[in-house]
């Protein structure tokens, strides 16, 4: 199946470059995006393994899922590319690949493939409200028309793990405190490590004598950090979390807050 869109329809020759070169924040949020959405085929090896005999995800993971991830990544890179054509993005790539790679394990999956379907709906609840955030912060209607097209692709990724969890869900039968647990878990656990092990990468490749824990890398981590979360879409996140808890109306408005606070925590803690 093919993707919705291709790299063909970014108008990239209609980026103002001059406007854009200047904003670091958004060379590091959109270079570090492009590092962990190429790396996705990783992931994909790791859940084709652990669900495999189950045709349907596997066939789903490797024909679309993959794709339409890797060419996030592709269509990112390509405005980096474009704005700042002296960046080296293979060569900090290839740096980020070998220290990612290992984060990528089966350790960090859940115990089950029902509760793995629910956490993954975590994951996709993250990037959509990241590439929300993005869109906005961009104020580049390039950038931002490209950010609402993966946006929308997210969307469709957390409703089919979401259909996925449900559907595993019919025999393994957990309760809501085990689905709440894999929800949290990955929200807590996850990926935070991701943003900071890209946007490293970024930062090294430019200042290859800068250091880790320097003041310098920490600000610009920092900084990113809180552009994304001061637009991130809480409300579009909460109600994407509580979807796999199937909770009765009344419940879920009760809950709305604490979640909003823990959605935050998926991105670039
Ligand atoms: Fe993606
Ligand atoms: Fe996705």
């Amino acid at each position: 199946m093919q993707p919705d869109w291709s790299l063909s329809d970014i108008p990239y020759d209609r980026i103002d470059v001059d406007a854009v070169r200047p904003r670091e924040v958004l060379f590091y949020l959109v270079t570090s995006a492009s590092f962990v959405e190429i790396a996705s085929d990783l992931y994909t090896r790791n859940l084709a393994e652990f669900y495999a005999g189950d045709a349907e995800v596997c066939d789903w993971l490797t024909s679309v899922w993959e794709r339409e991830e890797v060419q996030h990544g592709h269509a990112l890179r390509a405005y980096i590319n474009t704005v700042w054509p002296d960046f080296d993005w293979q060569r900090a790539f290839d740096a980020f690949i070998v220290e990612y790679t290992p984060l990528c394990d089966l350790g960090h999956f859940e115990p089950t493939r029902g509760l793995e379907m629910a956490a993954r709906c975590v994951i996709e609840m993250g990037t959509a409200g990241l590439y929300r955030s993005l869109a906005t912060v961009a104020k580049e209607p390039v950038l931002a028309g490209l950010c609402e097209r993966i946006k929308t692709d997210e969307v469709g990724h957390f409703k089919y793990f979401l259909r996925f969890f449900q559907e595993y869900n019919r025999s393994e039968k957990q309760n809501r405190w085990k689905v709440l647990k894999a929800l949290t878990h990955r929200l807590f656990e996850t990926r935070g490590d991701d943003a900071e092990c890209a946007l490293w990468h970024a930062f090294h490749e430019r200042d290859p004598n800068g250091r880790r824990d320097s003041a310098e890398f920490r600000q610009i981590f920092s900084s990113a950090t809180r552009a994304i979360r001061r637009e991130f879409p809480s409300m579009m996140a909460i109600k994407m979390l509580t979807r796999p808890l199937a909770l009765p109306p009344v419940v879920a408005k009760s809950i709305e807050w604490p979640l909003a606070m823990l959605a935050q925590r998926v991105i670039l803690r």
